[in-house]
């Protein structure tokens, strides 16, 4: 398989990075990129399989650096002492706390800078990518080579922060940079057919993914035949979306991702910018199109039935309101 290649149509302006730290100063460097589900979000979360896919054009950098007196955070969200960072951080705080006690340097003050063009809140992965970064960047700084095993534990005792019970799959894909196959908990490569272009549209509403997964939860306790059924549905179509996938059947692909966004959208955690931008990307030739990651709000995912195409989808999208657009292609054998 070959790595993934991403072009940003329409970088979203609002984000702006914080530089702080350079690759000549003391210290260590963590990476980690945006992630985009495929197939099968919410499905996870009760043990059906799903398809992620790298948006390498999206991602993080973290640095950090034994500080000289209290330790500082240069963020997008804050800069200033790491103590009096606001409660909003509480997630890149845990994952600070857990990669120190990790290290066995608890109490260790270091510097910190993030610098991330991952749009927050719209089912990207941006959470888990920043923990992601974050932790590795502390774990350099403090001398600690963490396995695989460990790494994923920590992203996920800050997802856990983040919302809740998270089933793993942000934690292992946004380190991932080809598309996977998760299921019970570990990823695998999917064999990829022929190149497939993606688009992916940022409705401008902020995905609430916890309130997603309760809902979800709760649906599931009150009409559980329905909600099983939509899942093992789910399930389905993720097992038949991997050998779409190494076939390269994009047509296939994109019925699926067509139904997917329907059953999600029955399970309730849709949203009428949501519909609105899965309309407007099947009218502009998308083969599929569905809403990725928790949903409520966040970004939709269209299948392009080729780059050419991709840019026109591209365009139509910004034209029917999309806040940003960017394209990932996952190239294939062919
Ligand atoms: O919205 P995101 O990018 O955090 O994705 C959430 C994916 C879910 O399946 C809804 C939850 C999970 O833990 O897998």
């Amino acid at each position: 398989m070959t790595a993934p290649t991403d072009v940003p149509i329409a970088p979203d302006a609002r984000l702006h990075v914080a530089t702080h730290g350079s690759a000549a100063e003391p210290g260590a460097t963590g990476r980690a990129g945006a992630k985009a589900i495929l197939l099968g979000e919410h499905a996870v979360v009760y043990g059906r399989p799903a398809i992620a896919i790298p948006v390498n054009a999206l991602g993080v950098e973290a640095h950090a650096q034994p500080a000289e007196g209290r330790g500082h955070l240069a963020s997008t969200l804050f800069h200033g002492p790491i103590a009096r960072a606001p409660e909003r951080l509480h997630v890149t705080l845990t994952a600070v706390r857990a990669a120190l006690a990790a290290a066995g340097r608890p109490g260790a003050a270091l510097d910190i800078s993030i610098d991330s063009s991952i749009p927050a809140e719209r089912g990207l992965g941006s959470s888990a990518a920043v923990s992601a970064a974050v932790i590795e960047a502390v774990l350099g700084a403090c001398g600690f080579a963490a396995d695989d095993e460990t790494m994923h534990e920590l992203i996920q005792t800050a997802e856990r922060a983040a919302h809740g019970a998270p089933s793993g799959l942000d934690a292992r894909t946004v380190r991932a940079r080809a598309a996977v196959w998760f299921d019970q908990g570990r990823i695998e490569p999917v064999s990829v057919g022929r190149d497939l272009v993606f688009v992916i549209a940022d409705t401008g509403v902020r995905g609430r993914t916890r309130e997603a997964v309760a809902a979800v939860a709760q649906r599931r306790e009150s009409d559980p035949r329905a909600v099983e059924a939509a899942l093992d549905e789910l399930g389905a179509l993720a097992t038949d979306l991997r050998s779409d996938v190494s076939t390269g059947d994009r047509e296939a692909i994109g019925s699926a991702m067509s139904r997917a966004h329907v059953l999600l959208t029955g399970l309730g955690v849709g949203d009428p910018a949501l519909d609105h931008l899965v309309q407007a990307a099947t009218a502009g030739g998308a083969l599929g199109a569905k809403l990725t990651g928790g949903g409520r709000g966040g970004c939709v995912l269209g299948l392009a039935r080729d780059a050419a195409s991709a840019a026109e989808l591209g365009d139509r999208l910004t034209r029917a309101g999309a806040a940003a657009v960017w394209t990932t292609t996952v190239e294939g054998a062919a």
